[in-house]
């Protein structure tokens, strides 16, 4: 049994030259998004100054890196607060239907917006198939794209992390994706929307009692725009949400063969290498995405060994159309 938590529920004092303006460094991570914050600390309290940095700096990259943080979930929660406000975990409701129980040490968060990212099972050892992520690879997504109003962002913090035991998380700017199309792809997807599944999560797994949709009638899942508006920089992005076989994941009013075929070439142009950066986990890292105008994707960890993270949601908005 892996025990995890932290003692800290309340900020601590905060000692001069920490979070504060001064303090307060962006190192870019020299890839097409993502940067490490230097210079904060979310176990102890954050000015309104360095929350409106973080903000301006998260409108920038995308994707911001926090290293050595300390913190139990209420402190996540705090952390993720200063991006607005919590979403509620989508995934949690199909594991208590299910039947399985809160436990906060592997499992399923009392928080609704926070979930245990981990490969432990029910006895607290690591498995490849736990019912959620597991030890799976995790395929390029952005999360609970498959439900109407999908969180602006997620916060993923390390509590456990397997010695060169895989589990990399890679991210993707979708705002170049969608820049770099040509005029007339772009003139292609103008206009078009997306059906989102629900039935499997992101590493393909069926969540629990729910049935596969072998035709489109039967997928159950919002539909959204292929290309979205962000709110705060109103740049554009692409959003596809995650990659499913037919039915899953179909533009809404085209045939079968020609649906497949351009999702096909617009996965292959998304998931370029030119547009990612990929983050090696060590304990006490926290990653803040914008699933917005990112996607991320995870490799296979290492069955052997555990790997326990914490996830937070940050509310979002209905996709804004740009047409
Ligand atoms: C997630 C996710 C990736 C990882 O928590 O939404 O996709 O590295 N996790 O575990
Ligand atoms: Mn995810």
């Amino acid at each position: 049994m892996h025990t995890v938590g932290r003692s800290h529920t309340t900020a601590r004092p905060r000692p001069s030259g920490i979070n504060t303006r001064a303090s307060f460094r962006v190192v870019p991570s020299g890839a097409a998004l993502g940067a490490e914050i230097q210079g904060v600390d979310f176990a102890l309290a954050v000015p309104e100054d360095v929350k409106e940095a973080l903000r301006k700096a998260w409108a920038e990259h995308l994707v911001l890196l926090f290293r050595d943080q300390d913190i139990d979930d209420h402190r996540l929660l705090a952390a993720a607060g200063i991006f607005g406000p919590p979403h509620d975990s989508a995934s949690r409701k199909y594991h208590l239907n299910a039947g399985r129980k809160v436990d906060n040490r592997y499992m399923i968060s009392e928080h609704p917006s926070v979930s245990i990212i981990s490969n432990l099972d029910e006895n607290g050892d690591p498995v490849k198939d736990n019912g959620s992520l597991g030890s799976y690879e995790v395929v390029w997504h952005t999360d609970n794209s498959y439900v109407e109003v999908p969180p602006a962002g997620s916060m993923l913090y390390a509590l456990v992390v397997p010695v060169d035991g895989g589990g990399d998380t890679s991210f993707n700017n979708q705002y170049l994706a969608y820049e770099e199309l040509s005029d007339e792809f772009k003139r292609v997807i103008e206009g078009k929307y997306q059906v989102h599944d629900s039935s499997r999560n992101s590493a393909g797994v069926l969540r629990p009692g729910v049935r596969l949709p072998t035709k489109a009638e039967e997928v159950e899942g919002p539909t959204h725009p292929l290309v979205r508006v962000h709110p705060v920089t109103r740049k554009r992005a692409l959003y596809l949400g995650r990659r499913r076989d037919w039915p899953s994941n179909y533009i809404v009013g085209m045939p079968n063969a020609e649906n497949e075929a351009l999702l096909d070439k617009l996965w292959a142009h998304a998931t370029q290498s030119k547009y990612a950066w990929t983050h090696k986990w060590r304990v006490g890292d926290i990653v803040l995405w914008d699933n917005r105008c990112c996607m991320h994707y995870r490799t296979e960890v290492d069955p052997m060994q555990p790997r326990i993270m914490h996830r937070t949601t940050i509310k979002g908005e209905p996709p804004i159309a740009p047409w």
